[in-house]
């Protein structure tokens, strides 16, 4: 998956690309190697300790990295005078490695620590901060919507009953309540849905998506390349509906008298998806769920 998503940009050799999501740069260095000496990367990551580690690691000329969400993309590309000029974008979303297995960051359900979730500690409030300040139904809601966890009124009732008595503070904690409602899958750790939907949430993971897609169009180049790895379904589905409105034309009912010049001319061409293999399943667990998705933008806009 790692290839083809690199594979999926078409690189240029003096092309300029973003990889949205820089983590600890795998991507940005695998687009770098194809670059030539006039090709640039613009990476993103709303999580400074990614930044810091671009700092103390990445010694390249080629590369600018900043600290931001990337759905401030557009604006911050705008200011460069880059925007209808980036080759390609890449997005490898959720939380990378390092975010899961520091336990202080809180995205672990097996390693005691606060319940943060935050991808970037600047800004919001922590998941603890909003466990404790939301009512039983919204936070209901919230698992059921972004973890589709079919005992989400279960787990915030259990949830309400634990604050009722002391606070819910760390990440152990708010894993044993989880599993004292819901039954033990195999290879599925019980709180696996919940963290899920309480992290999307907290870091607004989908809306950041979505306005980040419409973005796009105006910051590709004709033929750029939107290449992009998601890790659950309901990321990938926003991705695909995107995908599918921006390159499907309407059927028109049959036999109308319709010009070449006078059919729907779209921004996006789909081409097409691909899973991790066999192998990279073995190696990463996580890469299981994976979908990569291949656009490329049109001459037309
Ligand atoms: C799966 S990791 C990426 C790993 C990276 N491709 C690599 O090779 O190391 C996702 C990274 O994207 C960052 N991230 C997630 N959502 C983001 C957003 N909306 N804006 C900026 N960075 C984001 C996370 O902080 C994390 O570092």
């Amino acid at each position: 998956m790692f290839n083809e998503s690199i594979k999926g940009l078409a690189i240029k050799n003096n092309g300029i690309y973003i990889d949205a999501t820089f983590g600890r740069g795998g991507h940005t260095q695998g687009i770098l190697d194809q670059l030539g000496d006039d090709g640039k990367v613009i990476a993103f990551d709303q999580d400074i300790t990614a930044i810091d580690y671009a700092q103390q690691y990445f010694n390249d000329a080629r590369l600018e990295v900043i600290h931001s969400p990337f759905a401030n993309m557009r604006t911050i590309l705008s200011k460069k005078n880059q925007l209808g000029k980036i080759n390609g974008i890449l997005m490898d979303l959720g939380v990378s490695s390092p975010q899961l297995d520091n336990a202080e960051r809180g995205f672990s359900f097996n390693a005691e620590g606060p319940l943060d979730m935050r991808m970037d500690q600047t800004v919001g409030i922590s998941a603890s901060e909003w466990l404790a300040t939301t009512n039983e139904t919204e936070i209901a809601n919230v698992i059921y919507q972004f973890g589709e966890e079919r005992r989400s009124r279960h787990i915030a009732s259990a949830i309400k009953q634990f604050q009722a008595e002391t606070p819910l503070e760390t990440t152990l904690q708010l894993a044993n309540i989880v599993a004292s409602v819901v039954k033990t899958k195999k290879n599925k750790h019980p709180a696996t849905r919940t963290f899920q939907a309480i992290r999307i949430f907290i870091n607004q993971e989908l809306e950041q998506l979505s306005d980040t897609l419409e973005q796009t169009l105006d910051i590709l180049a004709p033929k750029g390349r939107l290449s992009i790895i998601t890790f659950h379904s309901i990321e990938d589905r926003i991705v695909k509906q995107f995908i599918q409105k921006k390159s499907k034309q309407r059927q028109l009912p049959k036999g109308l008298p319709i010009m070449n010049n006078e059919t729907e001319k779209m921004p996006l061409k789909d081409l097409g998806k691909s899973f991790a293999s066999t192998k990279e399943i073995d190696n990463s667990r996580r890469s299981r769920s994976a979908i990569l998705r291949i656009a490329e933008k049109t001459l037309i806009c």
